[in-house]
């Protein structure tokens, strides 16, 4: 059994880091550990332009603890309003990473969201041509179709239909959450990638709802059956260049989650990459973390790879039951619990 692991700097695609105090209190977790990350545009009110996202870029550098190494990669959210023009430059520019494309409502400040891809195909098809990525929240908003059916839907419904019509289109079906998912990504071209959260390798719906409604469990796409966490783990582990970390780690303050309509959305920074890490070691695939971390989705964004390191140590971690978060407190993924794996130094 080894008792420490090195790996190549890892990157967080997929982080939602807020604003203002927020972001000053959250963000040392993610810089902590990884070299960049992919930074979700849902501010209220979102990043939708290239202007507003060097001003949010500039305010996260401005937050960074001294002598941190991280780099914010920016995305831009996308409505039916957004223009080709503005978004290409701020790509070419180096100002935006990638898109993202929120449906109308699906989640937290989604509300400006795209309501139809068909009304801003002339926007992906810049994209395309452009070579620019496009993030994608992939669950459908119809109130017809079944919380837990949402995301299988929607490769039916809208993720199959416009890569038939864009083949080329760099696309991350974020937070995948289902075998069909899985699936589809599987079967998909190498312009399809996913990225995996931790909190979906470790759970199913289970842990949101038996003994008690535990609000923070609660995250979108929500937490599906046994069968998809264990198609999860299996993609995750698999050592397929498709499949790369994304923490969707969204803080919600305790009072907001704890509430009658608590918020959606799980803090998991503090403690992301030994969360993967215990994932990892009991599918014995700890030699593939690091494809998972901190390859395969460099190699998708085509960015170069990171080139410090980053040392996991067995040793016993306890996290913490809350965490101080802007004068009020975050309750983490895995609070109370006691994980395997513990970065060092500490
Ligand atoms: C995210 C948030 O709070 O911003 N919440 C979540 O449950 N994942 C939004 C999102 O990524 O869906
Ligand atoms: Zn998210």
């Amino acid at each position: 059994m080894r008792d420490q692991l090195t790996i190549r700097r890892p990157d967080d695609w997929h982080l939602h880091l807020r604003d203002g105090p927020v972001l000053r209190d959250v963000l040392p977790y993610t810089a902590r550990v990884f070299g960049r990350a992919i930074v979700m545009p849902n501010l209220s009110p979102p990043v939708t332009t290239t202007a507003a996202a060097r001003a949010y870029r500039d305010r996260i550098l401005a937050a960074l603890p001294d002598g941190s190494d991280f780099t914010p990669l920016m995305t831009c959210y996308l409505t039916d309003e957004t223009q080709s023009g503005d978004l290409i430059a701020g790509y070419r520019d180096g100002v935006f990473a990638a898109a993202k494309l929120y449906p109308a409502h699906a989640t937290t400040n989604s509300a400006g969201g795209v309501t139809d891809v068909h009304a801003i195909m002339p926007v992906l098809e810049a994209m395309c041509e452009a070579g620019m990525p496009l993030c994608v929240h992939g669950e459908v908003t119809d109130a017809a179709i079944d919380i837990f059916d949402r995301e299988a839907v929607f490769i039916d419904r809208v993720l199959a239909p416009l890569l038939d019509r864009l083949p080329d289109l760099r696309v991350i079906f974020e937070h995948v959450t289902t075998r069909q998912a899985v699936q589809f990504v599987d079967d998909g071209p190498a312009n399809l990638a996913a990225t995996i959260t931790p909190q979906h390798l470790h759970l199913n719906r289970n842990a949101m709802l038996v003994g008690g409604i535990r609000p923070h469990t609660y995250c979108l796409p929500v937490l599906k059956r046994e069968e998809h966490r264990l198609a999860l783990r299996r993609a995750a582990t698999s050592g397929s260049l498709k499949y790369f970390l994304g923490t969707d780690s969204a803080p919600h303050l305790r009072a907001t989650k704890e509430s009658a309509c608590g918020c959606a959305g799980i803090f998991n920074a503090p403690q992301a990459l030994e969360s993967y890490a215990a994932v990892f070691e009991e599918e014995q695939a700890l030699d593939r973390l690091e494809t998972f971390a901190s390859v395969a989705g460099a190699l998708f964004y085509r960015l170069p790879l990171n080139t410090g390191t980053v040392t996991l140590r067995r040793e016993p971690q306890q996290v913490p039951g809350e965490i101080a978060v802007a004068e009020e407190t975050v309750v983490p993924f895995h609070a109370g619990e006691t994980l395997r794996w513990r970065i060092t130094p500490a």
